[in-house]
């Protein structure tokens, strides 16, 4: 339903260089899980997702929309198995393309019905709001080397959770689902989109470049602050403590140098396990979550299948 309702989307044909970039993004597929979230939680709360569909593309047009702004930021030249916008075109296409793409989706949102719009579109910018400031710390944090645990979290609740919590939220609006399943899908949602970031950032270490579609050791090469490199570097002692703080301090390094060499040290510090771990509490406090919600057992057992499947996901 989510594909053939974006591939119905019709974008005009001039300027070519504003809207081919679009359609070449939304072509390119993806897992399209916000979407899906916000189609099965409008589904399980007894809503009819045929008035759903609108908030939901809005919503995936909304993510693409990031992607592009974040591809420019991330300096990154593939994703989903091709050239970034930004590589294809130039940076400048990429940050106009993005722009009016936020635009699109936001014209999406309006064209759900007068009753529910109000709740989502205030759902919709408070999200969009805080997914600029977790980009925002994700940017800062490459050029910190002192950031915490906590502050990492709170940076990927920002720049990723909060969009699938406000997915899940989004089918619930739409559903006229009580106060506190909103609020309980919400939870899920975030909590399920902690994991989901934290198996991203172990995927740009040990993922297939080949089916997880993106360039890996990107972030080792940016510095990025995940969970990982923030362990490491508490848990590193002696000769791997020097040599990532060498890696860390040399912007000249080599990506063919660097990323084994510091890939290296998370593996010899156990790294892989520890974030295995911290998924595994996060997909716990989803399911948690989903219990709180009032729905029937089918569609409570197609969440639980979606969220254990994210777990060991490989794209
Ligand atoms: C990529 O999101 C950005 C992150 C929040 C990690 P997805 O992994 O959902 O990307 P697509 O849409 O499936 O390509
Ligand atoms: C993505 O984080 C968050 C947003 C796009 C808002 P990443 O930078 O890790 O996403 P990928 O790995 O490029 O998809
Ligand atoms: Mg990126
Ligand atoms: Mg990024
Ligand atoms: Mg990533």
């Amino acid at each position: 339903m989510v594909n053939n309702a974006i591939s119905a989307i019709r974008y005009p044909e001039q300027p070519s260089q504003l809207y081919q970039p679009i359609a070449y993004t939304m072509a390119l597929g993806g897992k399209r899980l916000r979407p899906v979230l916000t189609l099965m939680a409008c589904e399980a709360l007894g809503g009819d997702v045929t008035q759903s569909i609108d908030a939901a593309l809005g919503i995936e047009l909304f993510h693409n929309f990031t992607l592009l702004h974040d591809d420019v930021m991330d300096r990154a030249d593939v994703r989903r198995g091709q050239p970034t916008v930004h590589r294809r075109w130039n940076d400048n296409v990429a940050i106009l393309s993005g722009d009016a793409m936020l635009t699109l989706a936001t014209q999406h949102i309006e064209r759900v019905d007068d009753r529910h719009l109000p709740a989502a579109m205030r759902l919709f910018n408070r999200t969009a709001m805080e997914i600029y400031e977790g980009q925002q710390w994700d940017m800062d944090f490459e050029h910190r080397h002192d950031v915490t645990q906590d502050e990492y979290i709170e940076m990927i609740r920002l720049k990723t959770s909060v969009l699938l919590g406000c997915a899940c939220q989004m089918g619930a609006i739409m559903a006229d689902a009580s106060q506190s399943d909103c609020q309980a899908i919400y939870d899920m949602g975030m909590s399920l989109g902690l994991a989901f970031q934290l198996q991203d950032d172990m995927l740009d270490v040990w993922g297939d470049p080949a089916t997880f579609g993106k360039e890996v050791g990107g972030d080792i090469m940016n510095n990025k602050k995940t969970f990982l490199l923030i362990n490491a570097q508490r848990l590193a002692e002696d000769d791997d403590a020097l040599e990532l703080r060498q890696w860390l301090n040399d912007p000249y390094a080599l990506r063919d140098q660097k990323f084994p060499a510091v890939r290296a040290i998370y593996e010899r510090l156990g790294l892989r396990e520890l974030s295995q771990q911290a998924i595994a509490r996060y997909n716990t406090q989803a399911l948690e979550a989903l219990q709180r919600v009032g729905m029937a057992d089918e569609p409570r057992q197609a969440f639980a299948h979606l969220i254990n499947r994210l777990t060991t996901r490989n794209k």
